[in-house]
């Protein structure tokens, strides 16, 4: 806490603007804005919680209450939160006087390990995930790992889907790691968070080095996201990103099995990941397969190749470590009909399917 504070100092801002939702307005903000507000002009801005937030009218909220309490060009916007106050930030930042600098504390695992690695910032439509958004680059990452601690269970296995998924597409070395160190209740001492969320950052780096935009290679990271956003978006606010995105990684990987192209040991291997990480393998109560289907049709990848309509752009791997298709464009067409039966496959009926859990 003293880095952080003595970081974001360094950086002499005209003002500090903190965006954090309800949760970490409670739990961790209050102490980052109680030390800064000695040192320099600081706001605090509390948005609610949740998916449901990350949204335009949220932007142009954030961006007109920080412009009447007088920002100028010199601010700087922290975001103090999870993956959704980084990208709503994010976007205000980036927005305001076309660029003021932003620093991320994230205080979930999946920001801490993950988003704030990105440069990519985003609000939802109704239509859709992340349809609107840019390219920004944060001037500093500041992590106290002991926020992590105040996570519920639900939120440290939905960032450990995203360090699991970086695992399987490009950073193979931590798959030994994750064997080893996941655990389905979640519970993580401060130095476990440590070895992770650096493993996490460390993946993330080595395709960021070479796409930053995250449009060629780096669209690896989209594993499991073109079906798992469908889910989170058809569940509505009922299932962690990460989750969603276990669920779409083990129907991106049934695909690429039926596909001919990703051997059993493989697809097993994600089984057992992500059962480590807790995952049940359903769709969440009241999504059917049609939703998820119908949503698909908003992904954000659509467009990067030319599709028939009844064709979807997946990632899909072909060994771990190993995306599909050209190395600077991974997405393979798959027609919407296997997928479809790859969900019912994977999530609906995996109780029934005699899957040998002693194999797994
Ligand atoms: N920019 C990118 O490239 C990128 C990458 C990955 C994810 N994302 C985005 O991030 C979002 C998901 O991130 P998230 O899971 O962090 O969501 P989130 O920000 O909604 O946080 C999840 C929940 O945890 C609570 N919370 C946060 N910190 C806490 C703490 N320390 N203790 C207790 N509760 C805490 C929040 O209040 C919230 O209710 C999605 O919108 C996703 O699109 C963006
Ligand atoms: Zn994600």
């Amino acid at each position: 806490m003293d880095e952080i504070i003595s970081t974001l100092c360094e950086l002499e801002a005209s003002s500090y603007h903190l965006v954090t939702d309800k949760t970490v307005g409670r739990l961790h903000a209050p102490t980052v804005f109680d030390r800064l507000v000695g040192e320099a002009p600081t706001r605090l801005w509390v948005v609610e919680d949740g998916e449901s937030a990350k949204s335009v009218s949220t932007v142009e909220q954030l961006a007109h209450d920080m412009v009447r309490a007088g920002i100028d060009r010199g601010g700087v916007i922290v975001a103090v939160g999870g993956g959704v106050i980084g990208n709503l930030a994010g976007l205000t930042a980036a927005l305001l006087f076309r660029g003021v600098r932003l620093v991320h504390v994230p205080t979930t695992l999946i920001a801490a390990a993950d988003s704030v690695a990105s440069l990519k910032q985003a609000v939802n439509l109704p239509l859709g995930k992340n349809l609107l958004g840019c390219y920004h680059k944060p001037t500093a990452v500041l992590i106290d790992l002991g926020f992590l601690q105040t996570l519920p269970a639900a939120q440290i296995r939905s960032g450990m889907y995203e360090i699991i998924k970086n695992a399987l597409t490009v950073a193979t070395e931590n798959i030994p790691l994750l064997e080893s160190g996941l655990n389905p209740n979640a519970i993580y001492s401060d130095s476990e968070f440590a070895v992770i969320v650096k493993a996490g950052l460390l993946a993330k780096q080595k395709v960021m080095l070479v796409d930053k935009c995250e449009r060629r290679q780096a669209l690896a990271f989209e594993y499991g996201h073109t079906v798992g956003h469908a889910i989170e978006l058809a569940a509505n606010g009922r299932v962690p990103h990460g989750e969603a995105v276990g669920l779409g990684m083990i129907v991106a990987a049934k695909v690429a099995s039926r596909l001919g192209r990703l051997k059993e040991a493989d697809l097993e291997l994600h089984y057992r990941l992500l059962r480590l990480n807790g995952l049940t393998f359903r769709l969440p109560a009241g999504v059917s397969v049609a939703t998820v289907m119908a949503l698909l049709r908003t992904d954000n990848k659509r467009g990067y190749v030319s599709a028939r309509p009844e064709q979807v752009a997946m990632i899909l791997l072909e060994g771990l470590g190993a995306p599909a298709g050209p190395v600077d464009r991974p997405l393979i067409l798959v027609e919407a009909s296997l997928i479809q039966s790859c969900i019912k496959e994977c999530l609906v009926d995996i109780e029934d399917v005699s899957y040998d859990e002693n194999r797994l």
